[in-house]
């Protein structure tokens, strides 16, 4: 098979502080603005080559390998995807794609991998296209396209094509926020920020019960829906002062509060269901005990799912550790855990 050009990028997965949870009528159009830490361990490589296509057919020829092995569930989800975006990458329609895939973390260790997935693989259809088209949008421009296409393929993986901290979702609080794509944070923050680590301490690697995408409808009959929306734009411009002034406690407080949030709406939508594990919830009580105990600024987060996400600056890495050693590690499946920080965002790799 021709291979006609081929490019490889390299996208991180993201943390996020306020959440997104619920869509609004539309394609993929959140009911709050949500903002992430972008991540730099864990990510997703994704190379994408055109090819001469086989038949003179209309129909998208794709295939798509996982660590190096063919895989159909994917491919057909990539499929879908692809057929709602065609209209806009008429290299869907003239080549034939080979795309090849894999991530910096293990598969079954219970991160969620769409985010990362996702927007590498919008980063690469937008440089192919771009190249192919041969004419060359701004950064900004080409990173805003690229992360409403993320957006499609994921809500949240519309925040990973940017570094440090991406915001999604229009708000009064931030001017140029937008529902079709996310926008750069960083430098309204506190540099402080910029050294943030956040340990990912793995309860269960276990699939996820529930997928977001039912947790995500599940918020249509949610009782407390309204409450949440308008204290996610409360929390978001709280947590956005917080961040410019370095207040690691009030920062501290409000990301533990959405991630409780987050799972409090779990349990309260019919039908209702459970992601966190008795291991999360020893977790969380060392956590609180260990910060009045040291007063250090260490707070947790949560995905949907059981697992903890440590988030607390450099500076006090050392200390953390060996709290980690000794009262954490013991409550993570076979002690596992990651090791991340805030990143710099995709890049092309070849
Ligand atoms: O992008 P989705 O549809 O997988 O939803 C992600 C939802 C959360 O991870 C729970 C929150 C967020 O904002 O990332």
């Amino acid at each position: 098979m021709k291979e006609i050009k081929k490019v490889t990028w390299r996208s991180p997965s993201n943390i996020a502080l306020v959440k997104y949870w619920g869509k609004k009528s539309g394609v993929q159009i959140p009911s709050n603005p949500s903002i992430s830490f972008t991540l730099e361990n864990c990510y997703s490589e994704t190379s994408v080559a055109l090819v001469e296509k086989e038949s003179k057919s209309k129909a998208i020829e794709l295939r798509f390998y996982f660590d190096g092995k063919a895989n159909l569930a994917f491919q057909l989800k990539i499929l879908k995807f692809f057929e709602s975006i065609r209209k806009d990458f008429p290299l869907l329609n003239n080549y034939g794609l080979l795309i090849h895939s894999t991530n910096s973390f293990p598969h079954s260790s219970g991160i969620a991998s769409s985010a990362s997935a996702m927007s590498a693989l919008a980063m690469a259809l937008c440089d192919l296209q771009e190249q192919l088209n041969k004419k060359k949008l701004t950064a900004v421009k080409f990173l805003q396209r690229a992360s409403h296409f993320a957006r499609l393929g994921s809500g949240s993986a519309s925040r990973s094509v940017y570094p440090i901290l991406a915001q999604w979702g229009k708000t009064k609080t931030i001017k140029g926020s937008a529902d079709e794509y996310a926008i750069p944070y960083s430098e309204k923050v506190n540099k402080i920020f910029y050294s943030y680590q956040n340990t990912i301490l793995i309860a269960s690697s276990a699939e996820k019960k529930v997928s977001s995408r039912v947790g995500h409808s599940l918020m249509k009959t949610n009782p407390f829906a309204k409450a949440r929306y308008t204290q996610a734009e409360k929390n978001l411009k709280e947590l956005l002062s917080a961040m410019k002034t370095g207040d690691l406690e009030k920062f501290g407080n409000i990301i533990e509060e959405e991630a409780l949030t987050l799972h409090g709406l779990m349990m309260n939508s019919s039908p209702s269901f459970i992601l966190m594990s008795p291991a999360t919830l020893a977790m969380i009580e060392k956590i609180r005990k260990f910060r009045e105990d040291t007063k250090l600024p260490v707070y947790f987060t949560l995905d949907a799912g059981p697992n903890i996400h440590l988030l607390y600056p450099k500076k006090i890495a050392e200390k953390v550790k060996k709290f980690i050693d000794t009262e954490l590690a013991q409550h993570c499946e076979n002690k596992r855990m990651i090791f991340d920080q805030v990143g710099k965002g995709p890049k092309r790799v070849k």
